[in-house]
């Protein structure tokens, strides 16, 4: 039997389990996979599970997609350019790091039939998966990318390594196509984004990496506003049938049972 897993801090709240194990039977395929949490002393261990082969590949979430490449004999260019691992795996001997997240992103924004070419694109927030969304949003000719967070340093580094970003203070709105909440703001039922959105027109597309809940308070208010609307459940779907492909071999099939796993 092989085992995969995911790994991350917290881990609870992941549905990387459920997708994988429903493929996995699907397909037939003798494998197991868990969800594990971890602290950042435990990544070198992790890593010689792969070696010794008594993991056989891992998926990786917030916060250690960063912290993991250390770790790691070789990385994609995407992971290199984003420095952000999501799926790992052993290749010829040597550990294998690659990135998921964008494929996810992209497939996902591409079935939603939105043309990103030419769009003003606005990014809230900078935290794990940030520099995915940038690599495809710019893979996607996107016009001009802005950005902003609470912590200001985080939109500095990342505008080191992708120099066009245009940095926006907090609390601002600018004139956008399309505006993506990629902060944790909405996992809660609670939380608000504290941004107005009201003055800005009609009809921009609103997408939240979020999909638990289907609806955040900050899609809920855009799509009320007159705005369409989408959630994260796509990408995270894409992102794993990625995965799937890359260890087993096969792209497993999305349909309406698979988005019903998310809840
Ligand atoms: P990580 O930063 O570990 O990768 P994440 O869940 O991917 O975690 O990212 C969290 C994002 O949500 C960050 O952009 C974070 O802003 P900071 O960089 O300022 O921490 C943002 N976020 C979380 N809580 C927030 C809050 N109450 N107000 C504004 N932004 C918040």
């Amino acid at each position: 039997m092989k085992n995969y897993l995911v790994v991350g801090n917290p881990i609870e709240h992941s549905y990387s389990p459920q997708l994988h194990n429903y493929w996995i039977k699907k397909y037939g395929i003798n494998a197991n996979y868990k969800k594990v949490k971890l602290e950042t002393d435990d990544l070198k261990n992790l890593i010689s599970e792969i070696k010794n082969k008594k993991v056989d590949g891992i998926n990786v979430t917030v916060p250690f997609k960063r912290e993991i490449i250390p770790y790691l004999d070789k990385l994609s260019s995407e992971s290199k350019d984003t420095q952000s691992v999501n799926t790992i795996f052993l290749k010829d001997n040597e550990v294998f790091g690659h990135n998921t997240d964008i494929e996810g992103f992209q497939l996902a924004i591409k079935e939603s039939k939105y043309d990103i070419s030419k769009k003003r694109i606005f990014i809230i927030g900078a935290g794990g998966v940030v520099p995915s969304i940038i690599y495809a949003l710019n893979k996607m000719n996107a016009s001009n990318i802005m950005i902003t967070n609470r912590t200001f340093r985080k939109v500095e580094n990342l505008k080191n390594t992708f120099p066009n970003l245009i940095i926006v203070d907090w609390g601002k709105v600018p004139d956008f196509d399309m505006v993506i909440n990629a902060t944790s703001l909405g996992l809660s039922s609670k939380d608000q984004i504290n941004l107005d959105f009201s003055n800005i027109e009609r009809n921009k597309f609103f997408y939240d990496i979020i999909y638990n809940p289907k609806e955040t308070e900050f899609l809920k208010r855009a799509r009320e506003l007159g705005n369409r609307t989408d959630n994260g459940a796509k990408m995270f779907i894409y992102q794993a049938a990625a995965a799937f492909k890359i260890w087993h071999g096969i792209k497993p099939e999305i349909n309406e049972d698979v988005i019903k796993l998310l809840g």
